[in-house]
C-alpha cells in the first residue's frame, strides 16, 4: 500500500507541477514540505490535513479548514482565490476532527472516506458497494465546485459516477446544484444552515422543495415551515419577483418530471460572475456574486423576521405567520454587550443547539427575559428570568439578548437608584470631610503635647479610613446595583486598614506561605475575620486590568469556592482579601496523624463531592470558565463545618494571562499534582485540573501524600502504587486504615476507580468534571476501565522523562494516523 509518510514529504518535497502560481501550503508543520497541485485523488492516495486539491481552472479548492475561532478541522470546498474563506461545502459537518490527523482517501475496498486518529471509525462519504472490480477509482474536484467520485476505464473514460458532493449540499447552492427530490434514487437535495458562523454542524434552518410535490421551495425552522417561495411561474417564484432582474446572467429553472422535481440555475455565459446562494445561520437566504475584486458581494437577501410579533413590521413576501405568545405581543429581543447578574434559571447543555434555538426557547416562555449561549463555541443556552440585572460593557466576551420591555424596566430602576445614591454619597462625603478635618486638628494638638501616643492615634485615623472606603467605592463604582444582592462586589481596602487588621503583618498572624506569597489572618474593625494574601509580585499587569480581573473573579460564587472579598493595591503592594476559614486547609487534616482520624468516610466523601462541584462550576458554569491549574490539598480550605472550599482559583488567570505554552519554567502548579502534558509541555486545559483532582482523590482515600515512597521495593509514587493494587484487584489495600472499621466499601472503591480514570496519561481519556460528578454520585453508571496513569511525579522523574521528547506514548498524531492506515 502506498503510504506517504510525513518524513518523505519533509525531506524530498518536490513540486511536480508549477502551472498554478498561487501555490499555498496550508498549515504544514514542516517548513520544507510541498505537494503536487492536482485536482484528483487516486486510489490509495492520501490527502492530508495540510494538502489540497485545486480544480483545473483554479476556481475551487478542496482541503481541511477551521472555521472562525474554532480549532476543529473540517474537509470542505471553498473558492480558491477569494480573499475571505468562502466555504461552499463541508464533508464532515456532523463529525469534526479535533486535531490535524484527518486524511481523505479512497480505500482499497473502494470507498471515499476520511480517516483520522479519533476514536470513531473512518468518516464514510460514499459506500463501497457499486464499483466494478479492477477499475480505476478517482475523486476529482471539478471547475463547477462539484467533487465527483468516479470509476474510469484504462483510457480515462468515465464509466460511472459513484458519488458527488452536489448530491449532499450543506448550506450553499452553486450553479448546477439542485433543490428538490429524486424519487428514483431517494435523494432529497436541500440546504441546512450552519449552527453558527464558526460551527458548520446542522443549524436550525433548512431549505428545499415542497414535499407535497408542488413546484415551490420552502424554508423550515427546526421542522416548522417558515417561508414559502410561492409557485414557480416559468421565470420566477410568486414571492421572489426580484429573481427575474437577474435573468440576463442566470438561467433559473424548475424541472419537474416523473422522477425528479427540482429547482436549479446556471450561468448564461462564461462572463457571468460566479454566484452562490447561502442559507445563513440566522435564517436568511442570501445571493452572493463574485466580481473582479474576487470578493463576494451580497445582491439579494430573503429573510423573515425571527418572530413577527409586531404587526406593523413590514412583512416579507412568503413569510409564514408564526403564532405569537400573548405576553410577547409588540416586544422583541435586542442584542447587548454586557454582563447579566443573577444565575440563569436554566442551562441547556445540548451542543446541537445554537443561538437561534435559545431565542426560540426564551421567546416561547413568558418568564424568560434574556438569553445567551452557554459554551465558548456558541452552542448550548443560558436563560434568565426577571430577577436578573444587567450591566452594559462593550468588552464583555459574549452577546446577551434582552427583552426590550425588560431592558427599559431595569434601566428606569437604575436611574431612580442612581439619584438616590448621589444624595447619600454627597451626605457621606460631607460628613467624612468634616470628621477628617476635625480629627486632623485633634491629632495636631495631641502631637504637640505627647509624642509617644503618636502611633495609636494614627491607628484610629486609619481605622476611620477603612470605614470610609465603602463610600469611596460607591463613588468610583461602575458596577450595577442588583436589588440588594450586591454583596459580591469587589471591595477596595486601604493598605492602612489591612495593616491594622493584621497587626502590621505580624508573624503571629501568618497563616502560611502559598505559591503567590504569604497569607495572614486579620480582623476588620467590624469584627469580621479575613485572610490576606500578600502577592509577591505581579507580572507586568496594569492596576486597572488587575482590578477588572479581580472584579470578575469576585463574582464567581459557589458554596465550594472561597469568597474573595476584596483587594488592596497601593504602590508595590498588592493583596487579596478572602473570607477566613477557621479549619485551615485539607492537608493540615489529611496528612496529620492525629487530625486525620477526625475525617471519617462520610466527611471525606462530603469533601470529595464539594471539591468536584466547585471544580465543575469553575470549568463549566462560571462565566469565566476558569482552569485552576494548582489544585492540591493545601488549596482546599475547610470551614467550621468542614465544608470544602477551593481557594486560589483564578490565580492562573491573573498571573498566567499572556504566558505562552512554551513558558514552562513559570508554570503555576505543584509537581506531583501536575498532568504530564502540563508539566512537560505547558499545555493546560480543564483536563489538567481533572488530573490534579484525581491525585487529590487518591490522597483523600488513602490518607497519603502523592510523593515517592521508599518503603516499597522498588520505590513507588502513590499513583503507581494505587495502579499496581488496582490491577491486582486489591484496591481495598489502598484505603486509609484510619477510616475505621465501617464504611461503604463500594463507594470507596468507586472513588479509587474514578481517581484512576482522572490520572490517565492521555488527556482525552480523562473524564470531564461533569462525568466525574455523575460517576461519583450514580451507582448505576459503570465507569470504563482505567488505563495506566502517567508515570511522572516528582521533579526528578520529569527531568528524566523529558529526554524522551514529551508525552510520546500518548496521542501522537503521526504514529496514530500511520498505524490506522497500516492496520487496514
Ligand atoms: C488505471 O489508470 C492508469 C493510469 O491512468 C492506467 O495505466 C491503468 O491501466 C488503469 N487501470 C485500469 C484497470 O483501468
Ligand atoms: C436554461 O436552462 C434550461 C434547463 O437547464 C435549459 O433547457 C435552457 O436551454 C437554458 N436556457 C438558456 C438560455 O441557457
Ligand atoms: C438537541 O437539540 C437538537 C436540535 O434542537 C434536537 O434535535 C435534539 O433532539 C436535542 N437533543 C437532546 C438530547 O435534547
Ligand atoms: C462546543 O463546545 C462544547 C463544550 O465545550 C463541546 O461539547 C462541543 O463538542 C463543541 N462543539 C463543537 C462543534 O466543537
Amino acid at each position: 500500500m502506498a503510504v506517504i509518510r510525513r518524513t518523505n514529504i519533509c525531506a524530498g518535497g518536490s513540486r511536480t507541477d508549477g502551472a498554478i502560481p498561487l501555490f499555498l501550503i496550508f498549515s504544514c508543520f514542516c517548513a520544507a514540505a510541498a505537494a503536487a497541485v492536482t485536482d484528483t485523488l487516486a486510489q490509495n492516495q492520501l490527502l492530508r490535513d495540510w494538502e489540497q486539491l485545486i480544480s483545473a481552472n483554479g476556481t475551487f479548492r478542496l482541503g481541511f479548514f477551521s472555521p472562525g475561532s474554532s480549532s476543529n478541522r473540517y474537509l470542505g470546498i471553498s473558492y480558491y482565490q477569494a480573499q475571505n474563506l468562502t466555504v461552499v461545502w463541508v464533508a464532515n459537518r456532523r463529525i469534526p476532527i479535533t486535531d490535524s490527523s484527518g486524511s481523505l482517501t479512497i480505500s482499497s475496498d473502494g470507498s471515499l472516506e476520511i480517516i483520522h486518529s479519533g476514536q470513531s471509525s473512518p468518516i464514510m462519504l460514499s459506500s463501497n458497494a457499486t464499483a466494478t472490480k479492477g477499475s480505476n477509482l478517482t475523486a476529482t474536484l471539478l471547475d463547477s465546485g462539484n467533487f465527483v467520485f468516479r470509476e474510469l476505464d484504462s483510457n480515462g473514460t468515465v464509466l460511472q459516477v459513484l458519488w458527488q458532493s452536489f448530491d449532499y449540499p450543506t448550506d450553499t447552492l452553486l450553479p448546477g446544484m439542485k433543490l428538490g427530490f429524486n424519487s428514483d434514487t431517494g435523494l432529497n437535495w436541500s440546504l441546512t444552515s450552519w449552527l453558527s458562523t464558526d460551527d458548520p454542524s446542522p443549524g436550525a434552518f433548512s431549505l428545499g422543495g415542497d414535499p407535497t410535490g408542488t413546484t415551490q421551495l420552502m424554508a423550515w425552522r427546526r421542522g416548522n415551515v417558515y417561508w414559502k417561495s410561492g409557485i414557480w411561474n416559468n421565470q420566477s417564484f410568486e414571492n421572489v419577483p426580484d429573481l427575474t432582474s437577474d435573468d440576463v446572467r442566470y438561467n433559473y429553472s424548475y424541472i419537474s418530471n416523473e422522477n425528479e422535481t427540482y429547482f436549479t440555475y446556471s450561468l448564461k455565459n462564461s462572463s457571468s460572475p460566479p454566484s452562490l446562494w447561502v442559507l445563513i445561520w440566522l435564517g436568511g437566504f442570501d445571493q452572493y456574486k463574485f466580481y473582479e475584486s474576487d470578493d463576494k458581494y451580497l445582491s439579494l437577501r430573503i429573510q423573515c423576521p425571527p418572530h413577527n410579533s409586531s404587526g406593523d413590521k413590514a412583512k416579507l413576501m412568503g413569510c409564514v405567520n408564526q403564532t405569537v405568545v400573548e405576553c410577547r405581543s409588540g416586544d422583541d429581543f435586542d442584542r447587548k454587550r454586557g454582563y447579566v447578574s443573577g444565575t440563569p434559571y436554566r442551562y441547556v447543555e445540548n451542543t446541537s443547539m445554537g443561538l437561534i434555538d435559545c431565542d426560540e426557547l426564551c421567546w416561547n416562555n413568558c418568564s424568560c427575559v434574556a438569553y445567551g449561549t452557554l459554551y465558548d463555541n456558541a452552542t448550548g443556552c443560558r436563560l434568565w428570568t426577571t430577577d436578573a440585572g444587567f450591566r452594559e460593557d462593550n468588552n464583555s466576551p459574549g452577546d446577551i439578548y434582552i427583552l426590550r420591555s425588560f431592558f427599559d424596566q431595569i434601566t428606569a430602576r437604575i436611574n431612580r437608584k442612581k439619584k438616590w445614591w448621589i444624595w447619600i454619597t454627597i451626605a457621606v462625603v460631607a460628613g467624612a470631610t468634616i470628621l477628617v478635618l476635625g480629627l486632623l486638628y485633634c491629632l495636631r494638638m495631641r502631637l504637640k503635647s505627647k509624642a509617644e501616643k503618636e502611633e495609636s492615634q494614627e491607628m484610629s485615623l486609619l481605622k476611620l479610613g477603612t470605614k470610609l472606603s465603602p463610600s469611596e467605592e460607591l463613588l468610583n463604582s461602575n458596577y450595577l446595583e442588583n436589588d440588594g444582592t450586591n454583596d459580591h462586589e469587589l471591595k477596595i481596602f486601604s493598605l492602612a486598614s489591612i495593616r491594622v487588621a493584621t497587626d502590621d503583618f505580624s508573624l503571629a498572624n501568618k497563616l502560611g506561605q502559598g505559591g503567590f506569597g504569604p497569607v495572614y489572618k486579620g480582623k476588620l474593625p467590624e469584627g469580621q475575620e479575613i485572610a490576606v494574601k500578600r502577592l509577591s509580585r505581579l507580572s507586568g499587569q496594569g492596576v486597572e486590568e488587575f482590578k477588572n480581573e479581580l472584579g470578575l473573579i469576585a463574582k464567581l460564587q459557589h458554596t465550594n469556592l472561597v469568597r474573595l472579598l476584596g483587594c488592596c493595591i497601593e504602590g508595590e503592594e498588592k493583596m487579596l482579601i478572602y473570607e477566613y476559614m477557621p479549619n485551615k486547609s485539607l492537608d493540615s487534616f489529611l496528612f496529620d496523624p492525629t487530625k486525620r482520624e477526625l475525617l471519617d468516610w462520610n466527611k471525606r466523601y462530603h469533601i470529595i463531592e464539594g471539591i468536584a462541584q466547585g471544580l465543575l462550576y469553575l470549568h463549566k458554569y462560571s462565566r469565566l470558565r476558569v482552569i485552576h491549574r494548582d489544585l492540591k490539598a493545601s488549596n482546599i480550605l475547610l470551614d467550621d463545618e468542614l465544608n470544602p472550599k477551593i481557594s486560589d482559583f483564578g490565580m492562573a488567570r491573573i498571573f498566567g494571562r499572556n504566558e505562552s505554552e512554551a513558558n514552562t519554567n513559570r508554570v503555576v502548579g505543584t509537581y506531583g499534582y501536575m498532568s504530564p502534558e502540563y508539566a512537560m509541555e505547558g499545555i493546560f486545559s480543564v483536563k489538567s485540573d481533572v488530573y490534579s483532582f484525581g491525585v487529590l482523590l487518591i490522597e483523600i482515600v488513602s490518607g497519603r501524600k502523592n510523593t515517592v515512597y521508599y518503603d516499597f521495593d522498588p520505590p513507588l509514587t502513590l499513583l503507581a502504587y494505587a495502579w499496581e493494587l488496582w490491577k491486582a484487584g486489591r484496591g481495598e489495600e489502598l484505603i486509609d486504615p484510619k477510616l475505621g472499621p465501617s464504611y461503604p466499601i463500594d463507594e470507596v472503591l468507586r472513588c479509587i476507580h474514578v481517581s484512576l480514570l482522572c490520572v490517565q496519561e492521555c488527556a482525552v481519556d480523562r473524564p470531564t468534571m461533569s462525568d466525574v460528578v455523575s460517576m461519583l454520585s450514580n451507582e448505576t453508571i459503570h465507569p470504563p476501565e482505567p488505563k495506566q496513569p502517567a508515570r511522572l511525579t516528582g521533579r526528578a522523574a520529569i527531568e528524566v522523562d523529558s529526554h524522551r521528547g514529551g508525552s510520546e506514548s500518548c496521542c501522537s498524531i503521526n504514529e496514530a494516523s500511520i498505524s490506522v492506515i497500516q492496520g487496514r
